[in-house]
């Protein structure tokens, strides 16, 4: 995804983590074009991302992320667009508080870190970036991936998540958010 401005300036790192203040590093805080121009890259990234799950409507936009206690990471290739850099993709994470069903069907409270959104540029898609920024979120948070629930989960992410993490038995929910078999059985080791 290219933008008029450049975005190696703007995240000067190739994944960069952000939180509700918006700020990828130092050199932005305090310079209200900066934001600006990361707020117009998260908008569009949630615009596109909602598009290519068929969304009525973005779940991820800069005015939610400033609204919420999610973090996002966002994936660059610098060498791109003349050298300015393009956006690859984002994966958006959050802790939510769900009420979930065990192997025995059994109501059990959990607030397990959530996938709430997850996109790679379509022409860039099946190449790997995916896996990159996942596993740069897995280690970042120190956490398996059978440890997470996922929101509403896309049939590519559902195929992603077989084929890279052999995650396949799902726990039927009565709410939008998968969880694995996994997810119950190290609960029950951990406790
Ligand atoms: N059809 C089926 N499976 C796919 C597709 C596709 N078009 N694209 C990726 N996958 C899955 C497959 O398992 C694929 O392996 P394969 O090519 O051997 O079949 C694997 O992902 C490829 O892994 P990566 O290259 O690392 O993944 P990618 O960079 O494509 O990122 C992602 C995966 C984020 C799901 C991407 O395909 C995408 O943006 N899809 C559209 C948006 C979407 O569905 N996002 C998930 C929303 S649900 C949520 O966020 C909770």
């Amino acid at each position: 995804m290219e933008f008029s401005f450049d975005i190696n300036y703007l995240f000067s790192e190739r994944v960069t983590v952000l939180d509700q203040t918006l700020v990828p590093c130092r050199k932005s805080a305090g310079r209200p074009d900066l934001q600006a121009h990361v707020a117009k890259v998260i908008d569009e990234l949630g615009i596109a991302s909602a598009k290519a799950q068929q969304l009525t409507a973005p779940v991820t936009s800069a005015s939610k992320m400033q609204a919420q206690r999610h973090q996002l990471y966002l994936l660059k290739d610098c060498k791109s667009n003349g050298g300015s850099g393009v956006v690859v993709g984002f994966l958006k994470v959050g802790y939510k508080k769900l009420f979930l069903l065990d192997l025995q069907g059994v109501h059990i409270e959990a607030e397990p870190l959530s996938v709430l959104d997850f996109y790679i540029v379509e022409n860039l898609q099946r190449h790997g970036y995916g896996l990159e920024l996942f596993d740069f979120m897995l280690k970042h948070k120190n956490l398996e991936p059978v440890m997470m629930a996922y929101d509403r989960p896309s049939p590519k992410l559902l195929s992603f998540l077989a084929k890279h993490y052999c995650l396949t038995q799902s726990v039927p929910q009565v709410n939008n958010f998968v969880v694995f078999e996994g997810f119950f059985l190290n609960r029950a080791v951990a406790q």
